[in-house]
């Protein structure tokens, strides 16, 4: 592993997130300034099995940085976490002479990251792209500002037409294991309720809040949920609660895959250049099997291992101010 990196590779795999392009453009410019070549790899992990390769050059990546999905492409590849299916990928890195990656996506790609770069000695850098922010490691992950950002505005509108009506508006964002979004996007907006995978929803609570509500005539409630609560998302938390008050005004909005497209926001744009070239100069200085992240505006190096176990979570903290603030 200790031979010197010449040749890399860049790919995106998971969900795709805004953000993602800049991050790429930052890798395949700041790979040519250190005098390596660097290769595309299509949809993930996928188009590295099947040698879905091709070179790139500084005008490869231009005009990207303010467009949101990825120009890669991106997959979730189920034959990568197998043994077969990753030695198929190092035949093929071999065959290209590629040796050294940056794998942009999040935890399920470095799971599949740390064990191919443990298997086959190739250097890998992690970069956490997600709209989730579920990562380890990191306060930023590349796509969450603009994919809550899209959230508030939606829900902004929402509670518009909620209060002209007196409803109680039940509104899901994305967020299947993590409920950053639901959490940042319901803060931001005054949400009365939010509801995330991390914690056990007290459908009782619900119940009292909206009672107590009522009696002093506050019928305009938000909850934001995010899809993976353990009740099932928006439309079942809603059926539950008509079950228990059936009079009341509620609405389902489900917010879905806007939350994952459309212009990266400025901050999108600045943490993905700024992970994308600390990616490339880890490969340069020998740093190998590294997660790039941000903490406190400084970077942070941790071994791809350890984040691929570990999650970002939610904070007491937060959940005491979103309890005291939604009142
Ligand atoms: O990218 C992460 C994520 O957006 C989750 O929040 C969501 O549950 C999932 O991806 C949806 O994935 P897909 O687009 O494959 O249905």
């Amino acid at each position: 592993m200790e031979k010197k990196v010449s040749r890399i590779g860049v790919l995106t795999s998971g969900g795709d997130s805004p953000g993602m392009n800049a991050a790429i453009r930052a890798v395949v410019r700041t790979g040519i300034y250190n005098d390596l070549e660097v290769y595309g790899i299509m949809r993930g992990f996928q188009g590295l099995l099947e040698n879905d390769i091709y070179k790139m050059e500084s005008r490869s990546v231009a005009n990207i940085i303010q467009r949101g999905g990825t120009i890669l492409k991106t997959a979730r590849c189920k034959d990568f976490f197998k043994p077969e299916g990753r030695k198929k990928a190092y035949d093929v890195l071999v065959k290209r002479g590629i040796n050294g990656l940056v794998v942009i996506g999040g935890d399920g790609s470095f799971r599949g990251a740390v064990d191919f770069s443990n298997e086959y000695n190739i250097p890998v850098i992690g970069i956490a792209g997600t709209i989730d922010k579920d990562i380890y490691g990191t306060d930023f992950t590349i796509g969450f500002d603009t994919a809550v950002n899209t959230a508030v505005e939606a829900i902004d509108k929402i509670r518009d037409t909620a209060d002209a009506h007196d409803r109680l508006f039940i509104i899901e964002v994305m967020g299947r294991e993590a409920g950053f979004i639901a959490l940042h996007s319901g803060i931001a907006t005054g949400a009365e309720n939010i509801l995330v995978p991390e914690r056990k929803t007290n459908l009782e609570d619900i119940i009292n809040s909206l009672q107590e509500k009522e009696r002093r005539k506050k019928l305009v409630n938000i909850i934001v949920v995010a899809e993976g609560d353990e009740n099932g998302g928006a439309t079942n938390i809603a059926a539950l609660i008509k079950e228990r008050l059936p009079l009341i005004e509620a609405r389902v909005c489900i917010l879905g895959h806007i939350q994952r497209g459309g212009a990266p926001s400025c901050l999108d744009r600045l943490i993905a250049s700024r992970m994308g070239y600390h990616a490339v100069e880890c490969l340069v200085e020998g740093r190998y099997n590294v997660f790039v992240g941000i903490q406190h505006n400084k970077m942070n190096y941790v071994p791809l291992e350890k984040v691929s176990k570990k999650r970002g979570t939610i904070s007491e903290e937060w959940m005491k101010i979103v309890k005291i603030l939604a009142s």
